[in-house]
């Protein structure tokens, strides 16, 4: 356990990079995996979901070295191409890592061995277990279809047409990345439109996907067994990284800070649309495409913020945000409800429970009524005081950190060992806009 806590800080001022988004990360790890020739990865993030990601497709037979230079180097295997490991492959914490990989895997004719820390081992894993094993997959798991499991992958994937039953990026990419290796269409529909990395990234890597929006949703067609060719690719800032220092910055009277090379994909922007209608002083400077992707630097003034209702719909945009977002809505002025979080029950924490206990112990008053979070905000700095369990959830301990950096005391984390999943040197980055964070006894 690594405790930290933060206190109360002057004003936050000064320019910081935001680390590479991690959604991306993966992505591109996994699909320069799959392709022929060496593929050069800059921005990649080095956070400990990513690294996992990394030793597992090692695992599975493809060549990935980080070069002096900080870019990544993969040496790529071909769809197809990928070799049984000889061992568990251990995903950490990352609900991303395990469920793209399962999607790969279902694919081969080998057989693979999936396993996470205390966090992955509780999440479900049935949601992609299903169309997996529809494409010809068989999937042994733990009761709820839980890690450990095994996926025996298919020597004859059949393509399949699958509709998402959950606003999910991840089951939607494990479905697109399986069917890679099957002849035909796969077809995945998703009601409401998910973060969109996985496909942009395909046709960066050569595959062909057709993508139309229709009265029933969005389709996305891949067409299977393409030639993937390597193609080098720049990984842009995380937005739901930089939430963070975005919020301390409005929050912190005084502040100014500016992120720089922020990912502004639309389907990623829902917080920044929520932070504008509750009166913050943001605006997006530089707006440009990098690597494939929209990226922006992001600029930020302390600011009255005042509370708002944040439709269910806008939730897949923002899902990761959410944490943060009731932190600066427990600041504001007025109720700020938050629909349609369900999905938040099952990320790395259940974090509507740990949101809602967290801001009742800082002095916030918060109610959860099935799958809406209500926020009354002060208007003014919370009381704070208190000791959070972070959970091995590295967005509920930034979060709390964040609050305790404006809230009238400070705020205590019992780990934050956690952050690195997705934030290596989070504390530094903040305290070097001028924030008090440090290690608690
Ligand atoms: C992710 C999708 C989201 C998000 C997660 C990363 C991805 O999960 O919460 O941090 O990279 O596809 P779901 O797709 O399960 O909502």
């Amino acid at each position: 356990m690594t405790p930290l806590s933060s206190g109360t800080a002057a004003a936050l001022n000064g320019r910081l990079r935001a680390p590479g988004d991690k959604s991306v990360s993966h992505r591109a790890l996994i699909l320069a995996a799959l392709a022929v020739g060496r593929t050069r990865v800059t921005g990649l993030l080095e956070g400990e979901d990513v690294m996992r990601t990394a030793a597992a497709m090692g695992a599975l037979g493809a060549a990935i070295r980080r070069s002096d230079d900080g870019a990544w180097l993969i040496d790529g295997v071909g769809i197809g191409g990928l070799a049984e490991a000889e061992d568990v492959l251990d995903l950490g914490n990352s609900g991303t890592g395990a469920r793209l990989l399962m999607g790969v895997v279902a694919s081969h004719g080998i057989t693979t061995f999936f396993t996470g820390d205390a966090s992955l081992r509780r999440r479900p894993m049935a949601r992609v277990a299903e169309p997996l094993q529809r494409l010809g997959a068989r999937i042994i798991a733990r009761d709820g279809g839980r890690l450990p499991l095994a996926v025996i992958g298919a020597a004859s994937p059949l393509p399949i047409t699958y509709r998402l039953p959950v606003p999910s990026a991840q089951v939607k990419s494990a479905v697109l990345l399986a069917g890679l290796n099957a002849p035909g269409e796969t077809i995945v529909i998703e009601p409401q439109p998910t973060r969109d990395h996985s496909e942009r990234m395909l046709r960066h890597f050569g595959a062909a996907l057709a993508i139309d929006d229709g009265p029933n949703g969005r389709r996305i067609a891949l067409k299977g067994q393409p030639e993937l060719k390597a193609a080098d690719l720049a990984v842009p800032g995380d937005p739901s990284s930089a939430a963070f220092p975005a919020i301390a910055a409005l929050l912190v009277p005084g502040s100014e800070v500016v992120i720089e090379g922020v990912g502004v994909n639309p389907l990623r922007t829902g917080l920044l649309d929520t932070l504008t209608e509750m009166g913050a002083e943001l605006s997006l400077l530089q707006e440009r495409i990098e690597g494939g992707e929209p990226v922006a630097d992001l600029r930020l003034r302390s600011s009255a913020l005042r509370g708002v209702a944040v439709p269910a719909e806008r939730a897949p945009r923002m899902i990761d945000e959410y944490p943060v977002l009731a932190v600066a809505a427990a600041f504001a002025k007025g109720r700020t409800v938050m629909h349609g979080l369900g999905e938040l029950r099952v990320k790395e924490s259940d974090r509507l429970s740990a949101i809602a206990q967290g801001l009742t112990a800082c002095g916030v008053s918060v109610a959860v009524e099935g799958d809406t979070l209500a926020v009354d905000g002060l208007g003014a700095p919370p009381a704070g005081g208190a000791e959070i369990a972070a959970k091995l959830d590295h967005r509920i301990a930034m979060a709390f950190l964040v609050l305790g950096l404006a809230a009238r005391r400070p705020v205590r984390i019992d780990d934050g060992a956690t952050i690195a999943t997705s934030f290596p040197g989070f504390v530094e980055a903040m305290n070097g806009l001028g924030a008090t964070i440090a290690p608690a006894p």
